[in-house]
């Protein structure tokens, strides 16, 4: 019995030591950002007030929200930061980016074509950053723990809304070249390279993230209602995201056997938020279909400022902080879920 015990706290001691994450790495577009497009020449920003009313100190870090976005809290689930910082900002140097750092850029997507519309930092720049950021790391800590680190992490990739959204069903370019199944394929075949070239330069824990139901964004019933349907959810964008996750989880079932050694799961926010959506009173919320700030019908970025006379008072009833963004509440309800279901099992 004596004996028992000891192995067993020998065991629990050397699981506990094994199972920790150094580091949350992320990629991805404005789901996800923390601030990267600070630094650039875009119109996509969000430094400002009101956003990052709710975040630590109310500062407005060009996070889309009133908070944190998804990677601070998985982070902090992790037991790591309760927040990841943005690689780009001159704030934080590569000994905060050791435990974790974010490369996302609000506008991004797959697609190149994607990046351009609003001169945001395209995906594969992203991967740049990402592999000077490894060089940093290895002058800082020596290779042997430098390696620790980017073998360790988790990797978290949120994008493909713009690519559908602000790309292909706004522009004539994508659509005159590919049908929406073909597109989403293309887009799959760069997110296939995406994950590999990680995979090549050391990464072996990725979340690969799905789309959430883009066709409930304020925006969209917005244009819903423009067009005569009365503001409902666009049921084709959903059809889309849903088929897209589809396709997005057949990668991952595959990449997991292409790739010895790796764990890769789908993160898909789909579900949840569909229910968030559908029964907003159940999550503790009064709105799902206009957002908080300014009208809450289609402002986001510039045109959710400080002297709109509408912005609610408290983001906690709303679904949505911008029309495009959700709140920092259903930021969180999302990744507590993801991180019970999916994002847990690996560590
Ligand atoms: C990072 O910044 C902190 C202060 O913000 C400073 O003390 C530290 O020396 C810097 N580290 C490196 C490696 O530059
Ligand atoms: C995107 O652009 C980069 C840089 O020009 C290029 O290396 C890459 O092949 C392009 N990706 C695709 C899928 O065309």
């Amino acid at each position: 019995m004596g004996v028992f015990i000891v192995f067993a706290m020998l065991f629990m001691q050397i699981y506990t030591i094994r199972a920790t994450v150094p580091a949350v790495i992320v990629f991805g577009d404005s789901s996800v950002d923390a601030g990267n497009n600070n630094q650039i020449q875009t119109v996509l920003k969000s430094n400002f007030r009101p956003y990052g009313r709710d975040f630590f100190g109310g500062k407005p870090t060009g996070r889309f929200s009133n908070g944190r976005v998804p990677p601070d809290f998985i982070s902090e689930s992790f037991g790591l930061r309760p927040y990841v910082p943005a690689y780009l900002d001159p704030a934080y140097n590569i000994s905060d980016f050791a435990t974790g750092v974010c490369f996302a850029s609000a506008g991004t997507g797959y697609d190149n074509t994607t990046s351009d519309v609003l001169s945001v930092i395209p995906l594969w720049k992203e991967v740049e950053y990402y592999k000077e950021y490894q060089k940093k790391l290895r002058d800082y800590l020596g290779d042997q723990k430098a390696n620790t680190i980017i073998s360790e992490a988790v990797y978290l990739t949120s994008m493909g809304t713009n690519d559908f959204l602000e790309n292909y069903y706004t522009l004539p370019n994508r659509r005159s070249q590919y049908n929406i199944n073909q597109y989403q394929d293309y887009l799959v075949t760069i997110a296939e390279s995406f994950i590999k070239e990680l995979y090549g330069v050391g990464a072996r824990k990725v979340s690969l993230g799905g789309l959430p139901p883009m066709g409930c964004l304020p925006l969209e019933r917005t244009t819903s209602f423009m067009n005569g349907n009365g503001g409902t959810c666009n049921t084709n964008y959903n059809k889309v995201a849903m088929a897209f996750n589809g396709k997005l989880s057949g990668l991952v079932e595959r990449l997991n056997s292409e790739l010895p050694g790796s764990k890769i799961v789908f993160s898909n926010p789909y579900p949840i938020f569909e229910q968030i959506v559908q029964k907003p009173s159940s999550f503790g919320f009064a709105s799902a279909s206009v957002a908080c700030c300014a009208t809450g019908l289609f402002e986001m970025g510039y045109m959710c400022d400080q002297y709109n006379p509408f912005t609610c008072s408290n983001a906690n009833t709303y679904v949505f902080w911008d029309s495009f963004h959700p709140t920092e509440k259903t930021n969180r309800i999302i990744s507590d879920h993801l991180f019970k279901t999916v994002l847990s099992t690996l560590l």
